[in-house]
């Protein structure tokens, strides 16, 4: 055919993929699934400038390619950059802590482990490894905990600079319950986290999440210093948890006594709004998922931490009631969740649907990785899938990366939603990382399989 198979590694952010393109322009939730999905088995994508140019058939598209290279990825699917709605990367290196639940689990690993993010270049040197986990997953946004130190956002947001990634993250602030090498004030998490949003929030493609780790770690005062900032800065993100385990719920009323609940204790100190994710929500009653509803705020399903911790069963089929429905996305939730990959996320979200008596097809489960998780975090305008205008972030996997998938997928890229269907449920399954065969950043290429290679080093 004549088409370029080397993999040009710097673009300009203008390239065409040639493949089998597959994303959504509805959500399969909610009405018939082969309305949501957008298949072209035979497809080409245009990128130009960092943004989608077209999508389409090679047919009707190869005249306009211009002089941008092309890329054949035949025999692949390429779909939009998953996104990890929920993830704490100074987690990273505590992996695979054993034998406890949330509290415990807290106080014995997480917090020692977080106080070495008081050190820049440490943090760095995790921050590197972190987004290189992300892009070999295919992982192109993260809705991200840093620590309570400022030095760890920089860190953080400096290496995500450096790979022109979208990116949204944010100190926590923790003023009780914990130890004091951990703890700020209402005042300095009011400080701190302003100078980062001054410095951070908008700049290139990085965002800020105010980030007060759950109501057990901050008093009411705290709380409310946090949606004075989301008062006082337009389009920040409130990011927190809530919900995870039953010892942590009973805690929480235990501290704040003259609220309704724990969400009620979010909600009376202005934290539910449009752009606020609460991460787990395993715990929630039928009346706040109306109430996160009603306030458009976002719920992160984390299923492999939340079977990690032993924390439940999240109840997706709550969530997405018509009557009431929740924007939801996946986390991985790194360290307590088990993988950075989100498509070993789909997987063990279709066992927890399992053990509800609930199917999660893979058409859903793609979803809630793609244009779902662009919802949950109100920004479906810039991502989550190949509308024209939107950021070229997105991920080539190989459907018979390994021996094994070959010869589950013997016959390959399929004409029909059905066969598409079966395909991307063994991508589910079975895919993890080894099924990321590239991650594209703003149409340049980040991740490769066949060279192992990331593109890390900084811009000019
Ligand atoms: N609740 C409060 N902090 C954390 C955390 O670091 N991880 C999880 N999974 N839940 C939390
Ligand atoms: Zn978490």
């Amino acid at each position: 055919m004549g088409l370029s198979m080397a993999l040009p590694e710097l673009t300009g952010g203008s390239v065409a993929i040639k493949g089998a393109l597959l994303d959504f322009v509805g959500d399969p939730f909610y009405g018939p699934e082969a309305e949501a999905v957008r298949y072209v088995a035979d497809g080409l994508l245009l990128v130009r400038e960092g943004k989608i140019e077209a999508a389409g058939t090679y047919g009707d598209l190869s005249p306009s390619l211009g002089d941008r290279p092309l890329v054949d990825y035949s025999g692949s699917l390429i779909t939009p950059g998953f996104i990890d709605t929920h993830i704490h990367y100074p987690q990273t290196g505590m992996m695979a802590a054993y034998g406890e639940q949330l509290l415990e689990w807290l106080n014995r690993y997480t917090f020692p482990t977080e106080r070495k993010f008081a050190d820049a270049d440490y943090a760095r040197s995790v921050a590197e490894l972190f987004l290189d986990e992300l892009l070999k997953n295919g992982t192109t946004t993260a809705l991200v905990f840093a620590a309570v130190f400022p030095a760890s956002v920089d860190a953080f947001f400096e290496a995500a600079e450096g790979r022109n990634l979208r990116m949204i993250s944010g100190k926590v602030m923790m003023d009780r319950n914990a130890p004091d090498y951990l703890s700020d004030t209402a005042q300095s998490s009011y400080d701190e986290s302003k100078a980062l949003i001054e410095k951070w929030h908008g700049r290139g493609r990085l965002l800020y999440a105010v980030t007060p780790r759950f109501a057990a770690t901050s008093t009411e005062a705290q709380l409310k210093q946090a949606a004075r900032l989301l008062d006082e800065f337009p389009d920040l993100y409130l990011h927190t948890h809530l919900s995870e385990n039953v010892n942590e719920v009973a805690w929480v009323r235990e501290l704040f006594p003259q609220y309704g609940g724990y969400l009620d204790v979010y909600d009376q100190t202005g934290l539910v709004r449009e752009r606020s994710l609460f991460a787990h929500g395993v715990q929630l009653t039928d009346g706040e998922f109306q109430r996160l509803s009603e306030a458009k705020a976002a719920v992160s399903f984390c299923p492999t931490s939340n079977l990690f911790l032993g924390s439940g069963l999240f109840r997706i089929e709550q969530a997405k009631n018509p009557e009431h429905p929740v924007k939801v996305g996946l986390g991985t939730d790194v360290g307590a969740g088990t993988s950075f990959s989100l498509l070993q996320t789909t997987n063990e979200a279709y066992k927890v649907a399992q053990l509800r008596g609930q199917k999660l097809s893979a058409f859903k489960a793609l979803f809630l990785a793609t244009l779902g998780g662009a919802r949950a975090l109100c920004l479906e305008d810039r991502l989550g899938s190949f509308d024209p205008g939107k950021e070229a972030d997105f991920v080539v996997l190989d459907p018979q990366a390994t021996p094994l998938l070959a010869l589950r997928n013997e016959s390959g890229i399929p004409e029909t939603l059905a066969g598409l269907a079966d395909l991307l449920f063994s991508l589910v399954i079975m895919g993890g990382d080894r099924a990321v065969a590239a991650t594209y950043i703003m149409g340049e290429l980040a991740y490769s399989a066949r060279a192992a290679s990331y593109s890390g080093s900084p811009r000019e």
